[in-house]
């Protein structure tokens, strides 16, 4: 059977050039076996447009550099096999990040953003002892806390969320993922009023309006629908606590 001929639909702009406007240019690529667009990607910018800015590390949905619209749908581009997708491919950078260049995005400076203003490290209960035995942890807590984790930082979930694409402020489905990460934590001292302070305005869970793309579109499957359930129970049982005590 003769090889595809691919069109990439590909978005185009630099916002450090006062020249350059945004424009969707096509490029045309004769599919190979087993073809991802990472593969894809680097063959236009090695044989058709030495400019073409995207980003790529791991080529191993490991690092979370390379997620990217694809046909609308935010994904990660080197675990997307060409033959997936029809012959016709529209790319788009990831919407809610601040654009670098064309599919380039700054998924850096949100993510630390978010993980200072969420405080995202153990608040020990004691100051370190070198000397003393490691704590023991229950096995199924601490698999809860690995699958909260495996968050690669790709920025899919967040550029899926409606929320989160008209307010910056809203932590987001990567935030709370970390959020309950750390809330999970029995090393971390942070009691449920001082969660509360964090998690319950409408910057927090309570923000979410149930779209739930989040979940559909975050590469490693974490359980971001659980983790929404999750923080949303720590919060109204330490809302109810407060009433009572009040
Ligand atoms: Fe990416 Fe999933 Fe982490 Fe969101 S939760 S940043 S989609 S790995
Ligand atoms: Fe690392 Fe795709 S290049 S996740």
């Amino acid at each position: 059977m003769a090889a595809r001929e691919l069109t990439f639909e590909i978005f185009r702009f630099n916002p450090q050039d006062p020249e350059s406007t945004p424009h969707l240019q096509t490029f045309k690529l004769t599919e190979e076996p087993y073809m991802t667009l990472f593969r894809a990607l680097n063959r236009i910018r090695e044989e058709q447009d030495t400019s073409l800015q995207f980003d790529f590390s791991c080529r191993s949905a490991v690092c979370g550099s390379c997620g990217m619209m694809v046909n609308g749908r935010p994904t990660l581009a080197c675990k997307t096999l060409t033959s997936d997708l029809e012959d016709k491919v529209r790319l788009h950078p990831l919407p809610a990040f601040k654009l670098i260049g064309d599919l380039s995005v700054d998924t850096g400076t949100w993510f630390r953003s978010m993980a200072e203003r969420v405080e995202a490290w153990v608040h020990e209960r004691a100051p370190f002892d070198p000397g003393a035995l490691e704590d023991r942890m229950d096995d199924d807590l601490a698999q809860a806390i690995y699958e909260s984790d495996r968050c690669i930082e790709c920025g899919c979930c967040v550029a899926s969320c409606g929320v989160a694409n008209v307010k910056p402020a809203f932590v987001a489905p990567a935030g709370m993922n970390r959020i309950a990460r750390f809330m999970m934590d029995p090393r971390d001292a942070r009691n449920d009023d001082e969660w509360f302070e964090v998690v319950s305005s409408d910057d927090g869970v309570f923000g979410c309006i149930g779209l739930m793309a989040c979940a559909d579109v975050c590469p490693k499957e974490l359980p971001l629908l659980e983790v929404y359930a999750y923080l949303r129970r720590r919060a109204l049982g330490s809302a109810f606590l407060a009433r009572k005590k009040g």
